[in-house]
């Protein structure tokens, strides 16, 4: 690919936008106080128990220089613990975990290990985009697995042979993001025998694992494949615990996938800072209450926000997990969900993110993030009302 006088790589031109930087820009230039519910940041503090650890870890000169694998320990373990409690899978530490900076990380590297150029990989659209990234990076090709309501779940039925021959790596992640879409464990058990039938590796992003209401618990993707035989499932501390401006998350699963995976990560970084481990660590082993009361602050924004929007007419089914709503555009706006958003925030100062920015079966929705507090969320939704009315006579309707 040629800029100006420079030569780049032909994978840039796949990496042109992203839903995240189109919106930056879009807030950048709106002259109004912005209420920022496109991006799935929470705002809520990380654990204190976890900040003392890593206020400790500062003041500790041996914390301070580069950490190797073997150094993580503590930390694996944490999280092979975590994963044992919360699903009842025994995990071991030292062959079955990788700590990541952030799972995103894992889901961006995975296909390097994964893909040589021209295989497939089964991405679900809409989807997080580092998904698609990540299969770039790697020179593969995208096969779309199309989500529509009211499942948002994939049909394996209709893949084609040419494909299949040469798919090696199937991406899930459900609670779903941006959908807010959940899988039953039977579709996980579907989805595992799938991939043990065409030789595909089953990469489950999970960073929603907490994050659920009214009793619901999203299983692990570990419960329809115990022994681990074709998955790997990624989780990060970024949602449950408020620690994304970390980045820290971790990979666990088969023994070969994650020494694949080590493999890839080792030539682009060193492990995370000690302290941010040692926090972690804290977050995952110490009292969980502090997880139960956030997630009962997520359900009732989720709750004030459905409430807020019925009230201006926009009704919005109420999910039964992720901290986001994913919206149907008014049937009066003609326009795509991109304009919407930048129109929006233009005119109101609530800024939402796109359905076409998580892929083409996006086109029509637009995701609230519930990153903002019931009144907070109040206030926006009583801006769109004004802007959507006001929109409505533009459109004539
Ligand atoms: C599906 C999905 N994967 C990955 C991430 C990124 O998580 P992390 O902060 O652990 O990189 C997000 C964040 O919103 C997400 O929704």
């Amino acid at each position: 690919m040629r800029l100006g006088s420079m030569n780049f790589a032909q994978r840039l031109s796949y990496l042109q936008s992203n839903v995240f930087g189109d919106m930056d820009l879009a807030k950048a230039t709106s002259q109004r106080g912005i209420i920022d519910l496109s991006l799935g940041s929470s705002d809520l503090p990380a654990p204190p128990l976890a900040m003392a650890k890593l206020h400790q870890a500062l003041d500790d000169p041996a914390t301070h220089g580069y950490l190797l694998f073997e150094g993580t320990a503590p930390f694996r373990t944490a999280a092979a613990q975590w994963v044992e409690r919360k699903f009842g899978i025994s995990v071991d530490p030292q062959t079955e975990v990788l700590p990541l900076s952030g799972s995103q990380e894992g889901t961006a590297l995975m296909p390097l290990a994964l893909l040589d150029p021209g295989d497939y990989a089964l991405l679900l659209d809409p989807g997080y985009p580092s998904h698609w990234g990540g299969v770039h990076l790697a020179g593969g090709q995208i096969h779309r697995l199309k989500l529509q309501a009211p499942d948002f779940l994939p049909d394996f039925s209709g893949i084609s042979p040419n494909v299949l021959d040469k798919a090696k790596m199937l991406v899930l992640s459900y609670p779903h993001n941006p959908t807010t879409g959940i899988a039953p464990l039977e579709f996980f058990k579907e989805a595992v025998a799938f991939c043990q039938k065409h030789g595909l590796t089953l990469i489950h992003d999970f960073p929603y694992a907490d994050i659920a209401f009214g009793g619901y618990t999203p299983p692990s993707i570990f419960n329809a494949d115990p022994e681990k035989s074709v998955s790997l499932e990624l989780f990060t501390l970024s949602k449950s615990y408020h620690m994304g401006g970390f980045r820290i998350g971790y990979a666990v699963g088969n023994p070969g996938l994650i020494k694949a995976l080590r493999q890839v990560r080792d030539v682009t970084n060193f492990y995370p800072y000690r302290g941010i481990l040692q926090a972690a660590a804290q977050a995952l082993s110490g009292p969980q209450d502090y997880v139960t009361e956030s997630v009962l602050l997520f359900q009732e924004r989720r709750d004030a926000c459905v409430q807020a929007l019925a009230d201006i007419g926009w009704y919005v089914p109420a999910p039964k997990a992720t901290m986001y709503l994913w919206a149907k555009l008014p049937q009066h706006y003609s326009g795509s969900s991109m304009d919407f958003c930048r129109d929006l925030v233009h005119k109101t100062g609530v800024a939402l993110a796109p359905g076409s920015g998580f892929g083409m079966s996006g086109e029509g929705y637009v995701r609230f993030a519930l990153v903002h507090p019931p009144d907070v969320l109040r206030k926006a939704a009583v801006a769109i009302g004004e802007f959507w009315h006001g929109s409505r006579q533009q459109v004539g309707g």
